[in-house]
C-alpha cells in the first residue's frame, strides 16, 4: 500500500524573520532575523505533504513554493495574521465548527519585537542637541497566546540564547506551555543569526533530542521530521 507523507492533511502555521516597529516615518526597530530557518522549515512541511501557511516579517528571500504566505511588517500585524490563520473554522458557514482549529502544528521562528513605541510619531524627528527619550511598550506573545489557546496546536517556539541553554530553553518550554522547543546558541561564531548553518537542542517535556550542527536546510527536514512524529504520538 502506499505510504502517507508524515504530514498528509496536516495544516502547519509558521512564523519567520524579524518585526518591524516604526518609530516615525522614517525609522524603526528591530531584531536580528534573516528569516533562513523558518523559510527552511516552510519548505520542509511542503516536502513532507503539509499544507502550509508562513506568516513572514519583512526579509530577502524568495517565496517558497507551494506555500501560502503572508507577509506582516510589524508584531501586532504578526499577531493578527497568525491567530486568524489558526483559528479560522476548518468548515466555514457550518455554527458548531465554529470553534474547530484549522491549525494542527504551530512553530513560531520568528524574531518578534517584544517592545513597540508607545506612541506613534506622525512626522520625523528632528535631530537636536538634546539627548532623546523614546517610551516603548509591550507587544503580544505570539507563541504564548497560541498555546494558551482553550485547544492549542501542537505548539514549537525557538530560543535564541547566548549562555545555560539547556536551562532556559526548559524553562521557556514550562512558562509559554509549549510541546517542543527547539534552542540554538547564537553565541558561536558562523552559527544562527544569518548564518547558513545552525545547531538544534530540541526539549519536550522529559525529553529531548540534539539535532546537531547542520545546514539550515537540512535541520529544517530533521527537526520537521521530529516535530511530525512527536505531534503524531500527541494524538492517538
Ligand atoms: O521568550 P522569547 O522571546 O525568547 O521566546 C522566543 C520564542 O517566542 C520564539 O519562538 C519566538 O518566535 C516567540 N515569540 C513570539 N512573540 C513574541 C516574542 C517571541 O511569538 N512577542
Amino acid at each position: 500500500s502506499p505510504i502517507e507523507p508524515l504530514l498528509a492533511n496536516r495544516h502547519i502555521v509558521i512564523t519567520a524573520g524579524p518585526t518591524r516597529e516604526e518609530i516615525d516615518p522614517v525609522r524603526f526597530i528591530s531584531n536580528h532575523s534573516s528569516g533562513k530557518m523558518g523559510y527552511a522549515l516552510a519548505k520542509a512541511a511542503v516536502a513532507l505533504g503539509g499544507r502550509v501557511t508562513l506568516v513572514s516579517g519583512p526579509v530577502n528571500l524568495p517565496r517558497p513554493a507551494g506555500v501560502d504566505l503572508i507577509d506582516v511588517v510589524s508584531a501586532e500585524q504578526m499577531h493578527k495574521a497568525v491567530m486568524t490563520a489558526v483559528i479560522n473554522p476548518k468548515v466555514s458557514g457550518t455554527q458548531s465548527d465554529s470553534m474547530q482549529l484549522n491549525c494542527d502544528i504551530f512553530i513560531g521562528c520568528a524574531a518578534v519585537a517584544d517592545y513597540k513605541p508607545q506612541q506613534k510619531i506622525e512626522q520625523k524627528i528632528k535631530k537636536s542637541d538634546t539627548e532623546l527619550t523614546l517610551t516603548f511598550t509591550r507587544n503580544p506573545d505570539i507563541l504564548s497566546d497560541v498555546a494558551h489557546l482553550a485547544q492549542p496546536p501542537f505548539t514549537v517556539g525557538f530560543a535564541a540564547e547566548t549562555q545555560d541553554v539547556a536551562h532556559y530553553a526548559q524553562d521557556k518550554l514550562k512558562r509559554k506551555k509549549l510541546d517542543m522547543i527547539a534552542a540554538n546558541d547564537v553565541s558561536q561564531a558562523g552559527l544562527g543569526f544569518n548564518s547558513e548553518q545552525n545547531a538544534l537542542n530540541v526539549y519536550w517535556n522529559n525529553g529531548g533530542k540534539n539535532l546537531g550542527v547542520a545546514d539550515k536546510s537540512q535541520l529544517a527536514i530533521s527537526l520537521m521530521t521530529l516535530v511530525a512524529q512527536r505531534h503524531a504520538l500527541k494524538t492517538i
